[in-house]
């Protein structure tokens, strides 16, 4: 079902940074195809829940304000392969640890402010794009 598409968001920082274009180029030519996008921003209701399974980490409680201190881009990626993919285009998530090329080592203040999201598995992908586009609007 969802084994080829991956689920993203460029973070505050790199929104704010302004660095979404060249970001939303990067995975462009990496060969993802867009399937849906939508410039928003979290509630800490939403931040919370997303970032759910990290409740119980010292992190969590800067993850949600960092996550809700500006603008995001949320977006469904298509591509063989998109999960593994996706991540290796991002690269690890201290962006001290990325390797070079990769999204993160080019754009990301640090581990905790690190410009992007992709999801860790093909479940994960599909449960994440549901939360931010609904069941319909993902075509
Ligand atoms: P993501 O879910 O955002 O794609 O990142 P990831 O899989 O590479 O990393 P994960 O372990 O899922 O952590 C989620 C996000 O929490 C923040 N974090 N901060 N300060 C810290 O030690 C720390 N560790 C994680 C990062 O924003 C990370 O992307
Ligand atoms: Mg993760």
């Amino acid at each position: 079902m969802a084994t080829n598409r991956t689920f993203t968001m460029l973070k505050p920082d790199a929104v704010e940074n302004g660095h979404m274009g060249k970001i939303i180029d990067m995975i462009i030519n990496a060969g993802f195809e867009v399937k849906a996008m939508k410039y928003t921003r979290l509630t800490e209701e939403q931040a919370k829940e997303f970032y759910a399974v990290h409740a119980e980490r010292p992190f969590y409680g800067e993850l949600v304000e960092y996550m809700t201190s500006g603008p995001i881009v949320a977006a469904i990626l298509e591509k063989d392969n998109a999960v593994a993919d996706f991540r290796a285009l991002i690269g690890a998530t201290d962006p001290a640890e990325a390797a070079d090329g990769t999204i993160r080592k080019l754009y990301a203040e640090s581990k905790g402010r690190n410009a992007v999201h992709g999801s860790d598995s093909d479940e994960n992908a599909e449960i994440e794009g549901k939360f931010h586009f609904g069941e319909n609007e993902i075509f």
